[in-house]
């Protein structure tokens, strides 16, 4: 028992941890029944009219299609990955509806599906309407709000259908996309969609576009859904009625008119949102799909945990240490947490004493590699635990078999768009409060195998204080690169038909923003510079940016910054425990101009070692100086598309500057004319104040430029902490600034 005295410390702070849990509450939230109760009636079908305000009349009510009494196939009694796939497909809840979800969708323009999350919606609806001829000689989109599930759904339905990704199942992603000519079921970011309406503004190439996770409602979402209501009546002459009752256009392909076959639209969601989804489309019809959810015994801490990480692995551990088998499920806000919790929990699990469960420790978050989320899924071998450490991805996108503790941190990352101290035209992700909804969710994310339990490392008051569900994206965040978008359609936030309408100060500062980029001129109308820039998957300041370098001649240059900063994680590897090092090594890149310099300096070292060296060399040397080579090879890939669509954008991009003497001069100057809003003047006393916002910023620490004193910056972003901190800083020459057109017109 050696081992357990090195345990002392962390297990005497578990007793008083477990002690400081309120006694469990059996009905925290007046929903939980609907993840408390297991009904016999599979499936509901009723119309949004008549649908019951408490969702407890629910189970009984109107059987359009009558309650299904197909002999109920058992929960699957254990870990999925043990059984056949098409005998997972078979328990799945959804497939005691099947052939009423697919009656519903063929008789309807569009249809709204609610179904607790796991019931097998994403998975097996499309390929449902596949097999049922639906996709006629279309194809099958599936939305996704984040591109880890689109890719992680696609590989398993690709597995389902035994194929392999980029075949029959495809995906498409940002910077990614695995598809042919054989794809019939897409599985697409929302993004990503609302890119093909710029180059397909009725969605053509599609015979069913399925919404999922409506109930996030991202700007991206709410974007697609207000198209699809035009593209509605364009292709089948109505929003909403019912139409094609006998399914003749089954399988049809397109008419003779040229025009494409009909469009479907089923809207999915895990939330009980329907009704409004439902009014939007004309009262559309509502399906319901019973889960199987099984009890989960919910405990708050009775004080506030400000160090929810901390809070976090001392529960884990007394999880591990005081109850039996079953994975847990931790929920933290983003990829920083989930790595430092990552390196704790490895330390502690390595004293445990021999006897106690081994434990495979998994992070989940956007920008995980596929061959690390194969293994989310693989079943837990015996004597492990498995310990997910998940963004609030794993809330509703993605199912994870054999939880049975949850731990919930409370807490997520939300974009928002600090209008009043940025003034700027991109949103900052900050860590807030969930809301009830979320952790109603996350909650019951333990017992869908079984009994199981959720520690909730906040109090009872603070899940009462938080808001019930989340305002959607499009009245919190900037509206800049839809706008352009829109544009191009032809289309303005005024005239289209959103669920919610954005408010009109974030409208007019989106309108700034590309009016200050020269995409749009002073009557709104998009330039053919703003035509330009929406060809980039890009924000709209760095796709300025990189149309800019074409002036100077630094396209080369502009693409390798660009993409870096358009990675998914961070150039440098920040680590507390080697910051004195990792500070050196990081002075040999240091360009005196600042980071965007800095980091052509990192990715043309990288190069010089990969040429020269081997795989091994190659990841000592990032190791040595702290470079995360998970971004360099990322921004590789995202170099690689860039440059295509420079390419068809008639855009030089071999043009560099390198070598000549005003090099750095011309990077910074296309630089700055995208960054133009996000320019800082020195005040006498060392802050910098914006040049287009009221606030008052310093430079992050983590910058090349941090406690320098130079006469004006432009920055990637700020981030809000004590301060406001301007990160990816550069100093440049006032007169870069006021060169800019915009400046220039006005004569400033
Ligand atoms: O969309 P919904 O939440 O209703 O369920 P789903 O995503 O279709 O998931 C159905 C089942 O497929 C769950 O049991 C998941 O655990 C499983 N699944 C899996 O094993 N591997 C994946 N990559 C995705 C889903
Ligand atoms: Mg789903």
């Amino acid at each position: 028992m050696g081992k357990i005295s090195a345990l002392k410390g962390i297990s005497n702070t578990f007793q008083k941890h477990q002690a400081s849990y309120s006694s469990p509450r059996k009905r925290p939230h007046k929903r939980d029944h609907a993840w408390l109760d297991v009904s016999d009636d599979d499936l509901e079908v009723r119309s949004a009219k008549k649908q019951a305000s408490s969702s407890k009349g629910m189970h009984n009510q109107n059987h359009a299609h009558g309650p299904r009494k197909k002999p109920r196939v058992s929960a699957p009694a254990h870990l999925p990955g043990r059984e056949p796939i098409q005998m997972q497909r078979q328990q799945l809840p959804i497939y005691a509806g099947k052939d009423a979800v697919i009656d519903v969708i063929r008789q309807n323009d569009v249809t709204v599906l609610i179904g607790e999350t796991g019931s097998g919606k994403t998975t097996q609806v499309p390929q449902y309407l596949l097999e049922a001829g639906l996709a006629g000689s279309g194809m099958i989109a599936v939305t996704q709000p984040r591109r880890v599930a689109a890719t992680s759904l696609a590989s398993r339905v690709a597995t389902e259908q035994q194929t392999s990704v980029g075949s029959v199942v495809g995906y498409s992603v940002r910077f990614d996309e695995a598809s042919s000519s054989d794809t019939k079921i897409k599985y697409l970011t929302d993004g990503m969609i609302v890119r093909e309406l710029l180059g397909d503004p009725l969605l053509s190439r599609y015979s069913v576009v399925i919404v999922d996770e409506a109930h996030e409602r991202t700007l991206r979402t709410d974007l697609l859904i207000a198209n699809l209501k035009t593209i509605l009546q364009a292709r089948n002459g109505s929003a909403s009625a019912a139409r094609d009752p006998k399914g003749k256009g089954k399988g049809k392909a397109k008419e003779p008119s040229g025009k494409p076959n009909p469009l479907k639209v089923v809207i999915m969601s895990a939330t009980l949102e329907a009704e409004k989804f439902s009014k939007y489309f004309g009262g559309a019809k509502v399906v319901y799909v019973k889960g199987r959810q099984h009890p989960v015994t919910i405990y708050h801490t009775a004080t506030s945990q400000p160090d929810y990480v901390d809070a976090a692995l001392r529960t884990f551990f007394q999880v591990h240490i005081d109850q039996g088998p079953g994975d847990v499920l931790i929920f933290l806000p983003g990829q920083e947490d989930i790595e430092s919790l990552e390196k704790s929990i490895d330390l502690y699990a390595k004293q445990l004493p021999k006897e106690s469960l081994g434990v495979i420790i998994l992070p989940l978050y956007a920008s995980l590699q596929p061959a690390q989320q194969a293994k989310i899924f693989a079943s837990t071998p015996p004597g492990m635990r498995k310990v997910i450490l998940a963004t609030n991805i794993a809330e509703t996108s993605i199912t994870i078999p054999g939880v049975k503790y949850v731990i919930d941190t409370g807490k997520c990352k939300e974009k928002r768009y600090v209008a009043k101290t940025t003034g700027t035209g991109f949103d900052t992700l900050l860590t807030r409060d969930i809301t009830q909804s979320s952790a109603v969710q996350r909650a019951g994310r333990a017992g869908r195998e079984g009994k199981g339990y959720c520690f909730r490392l906040y109090t009872e008051e603070s899940f009462k204080k938080m808001p019930a569900t989340a305002e959607p994206e499009i009245r919190r965040c900037t509206l800049t690169s839809s706008l352009l978008q829109l544009r191009c359609l032809g289309q303005n936030f005024e005239e289209l038909d959103f669920m919610d309408q954005p408010d009109e100060g974030s409208v007019a500062s989106a309108l700034k923003t590309l009016f200050l980029l020269g995409a749009l001129d002073h009557t709104k109308s998009l330039t053919p510079l703003g035509r330009q820039m929406a060809a980039f998957p890009l924000e709209p300041p760095l796709a300025r940016a990189l149309v800019a370098s074409a002036e100077w001649g630094c396209t080369a240059e502009l693409l390798t910054i660009v993409s870096v900063l358009s990675a998914s994680s961070k150039l440098f590897v920040d680590t507390h425990d080697a910051r004195e090092e990792a500070a050196d090594a990081r002075k040999k890149f240091r360009h005196a101009s600042g980071d965007h310099m800095t980091v052509l300096n990192v990715v043309k070292a990288y190069e010089d070692v990969s040429q020269s060296e081997g795989k091994k060399a190659r990841k000592d040397w990032c190791r040595r100086m702290f470079v995360n080579e998970r971004c360099l090879a990322e921004a590789a890939n995202i170099r690689a598309q860039l440059r295509d669509v420079c390419e068809k954008t008639g855009v030089d991009w071999k043009a560099s500057a390198e070598g000549g003497q005003d090099a750095e001069a011309r990077v910074l100057r296309a630089m700055v004319a995208g960054l133009v809003q996000n320019a800082a003047c020195l005040q006498p006393d060392g802050s910098y104040k914006q040049l287009m916002g009221p606030s008052v910023v310093k430079i992050h620490p983590s910058s090349s430029l941090a406690d320098k004193k130079v006469s004006a910056i432009i920055y990637d972003e700020l981030v809000y902490t004590t301060q406001i901190y301007a990160r990816g800083v550069s100093a440049v020459p006032r007169s870069f600034i006021a060169e800019v057109p915009v400046f220039k017109r006005r004569s400033v």
